[in-house]
């Protein structure tokens, strides 16, 4: 491994993938390095969602980007089929957020407005015209926000695809390499330390996850970053019992093919053990009876966990290191990383080529918490 590559990107997760896949698109040679298999951590835990309504209740820089990337899939499905071969089954049935209360329904309705204004897709909808629409949700809900624009992925497939399209392309993707620390020179990164010896390359990312701030740290940046566990499960239905995604305040139930509904998520901070416990699975198995109680005569399929990226405010690091002009850093994208994933690579891309950024990206900053952002 003694070639030099424009970029050489740490993490084989969705984000890290992606970001191969438009760099190598855009005619750059990209060498992608995972320490494990790809999509082994929190990118094939998610439920997949697209969730920018549901998920992002600000307006912001953040809800930009959403609906950016949300807005991406339906011709990035072709795409990512022409290249690569793997269909990302992607679902465009909508989603519905309810209110199981008067509170939860005032908050809904002040997001509906707030949503509506900014030209999207929102609509609040009474209890009998939710169980109009399905038939087999509880009805002790008072209403609930209904989204046609949030749909659903297969995680898993996403970044895959996003991989093997990259490859297709002319990238080189290691698995099982560990990158142990950044090869820093002045003012810059020439390369990484790696389980397989030393690789030079013209610019680095590190899109590591939760396991980002270990390698920034070294680098003189502290970012405020946290890893927070999430546990899902899934079971198998005699019969469809939803169309559209559901989603409260405490859990998700996502339909996938073959009568399958993931049902997720915990959220329990700081811990990198991806134990699966049963007071998570517990949890999670009362909040969704309450809204599906047929729920209760379905097969169990299977549980699992992740580790998602948080941050000090809730958005993302996306930008060069303060220090290093040649170092990007795409993490913390905490719940909504595969939402995120493609306008991540597209703006990591444009950065790579030096091209005008949006004005957004200011709120992305790696450096905006200046008492944690100190230079070396
Ligand atoms: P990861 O997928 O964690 O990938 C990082 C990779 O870097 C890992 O494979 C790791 O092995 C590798 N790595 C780390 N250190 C090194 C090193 N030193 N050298 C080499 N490789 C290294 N998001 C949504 O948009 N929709 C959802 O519905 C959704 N549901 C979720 C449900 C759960 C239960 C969880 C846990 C998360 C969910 N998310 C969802 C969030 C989403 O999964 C994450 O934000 C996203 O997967 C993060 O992707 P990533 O590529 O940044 O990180
Ligand atoms: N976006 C769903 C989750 O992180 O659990």
């Amino acid at each position: 491994m003694n070639k030099s590559y424009d970029v050489i990107i740490i993490g084989g997760g969705v984000n890290g993938c992606s970001i191969a896949y438009y760099l190598a698109r855009g005619g750059k040679s990209v060498l992608l390095l995972e320490r494990e298999k790809l999509a082994g951590k929190a990118s094939s835990a998610a439920a997949g969602m697209l969730g920018a309504q549901v998920e992002v209740t600000e307006e912001g820089a953040l809800f930009d980007i959403a609906k950016e990337s949300r807005a991406m899939f339906p011709s990035l499905q072709y795409e990512l089929k022409e290249h690569s071969g793997i269909d990302i089954e992607l679902v465009q049935k909508g989603m519905l957020k309810l209110a199981m209360n008067e509170e939860e329904a005032q908050h809904l309705k002040s997001t509906i407005a707030f949503q509506q204004k900014l030209g999207e897709r929102a609509e609040w909808l009474a209890q009998e015209q939710v169980a109009e629409r399905e038939g087999q949700l509880s009805d002790a809900l008072v209403g609930a926000m209904d989204i046609p624009m949030d749909g659903h992925v297969n995680p898993e497939r996403l970044t895959l695809a996003f991989a093997k399209s990259a490859i297709n392309l002319g990238a080189v993707v290691k698995e099982y390499v560990e990158v142990y620390s950044l090869l820093r020179d002045g003012g810059s990164v020439k390369g990484v330390e790696t389980s397989s010896g030393k690789i030079y390359g013209g610019n680095v990312v590190v899109a590591a996850g939760a396991w980002s701030k270990r390698l920034l740290s070294e680098c003189g940046v502290k970012i405020p970053a946290y890893p927070v566990k999430g546990e899902c499960f899934s079971v198998i239905t005699d019969r469809p019992l939803l169309t559209s995604t559901i989603f409260t305040e405490s859990c998700y139930l996502v339909p996938k093919s073959g009568n399958r509904l993931v049902i997720g998520a915990t959220m329990i901070p700081d811990t990198f053990s991806e134990n699966v416990t049963i007071g998570g699975l517990f949890q999670l198995m009362e909040e969704a009876f309450i809204v599906l109680p047929a729920l209760k005569s379905s097969t169990f399929e299977r549980s699992w966990s992740g580790i998602r990226p948080q941050t000090g405010d809730g958005l993302p690091y996306l930008g060069k290191h303060p220090n290093y002009k040649n170092l990007v850093i795409a993490t913390g994208h905490y719940r909504n990383g595969i939402l995120l994933s493609p306008i991540t690579g597209k703006l990591v891309t444009k950065m790579i080529h030096g091209d005008f950024m949006p004005e957004y990206m200011e709120a992305f900053k790696l450096d905006r918490f200046k008492e944690y952002a100190r230079g070396e």
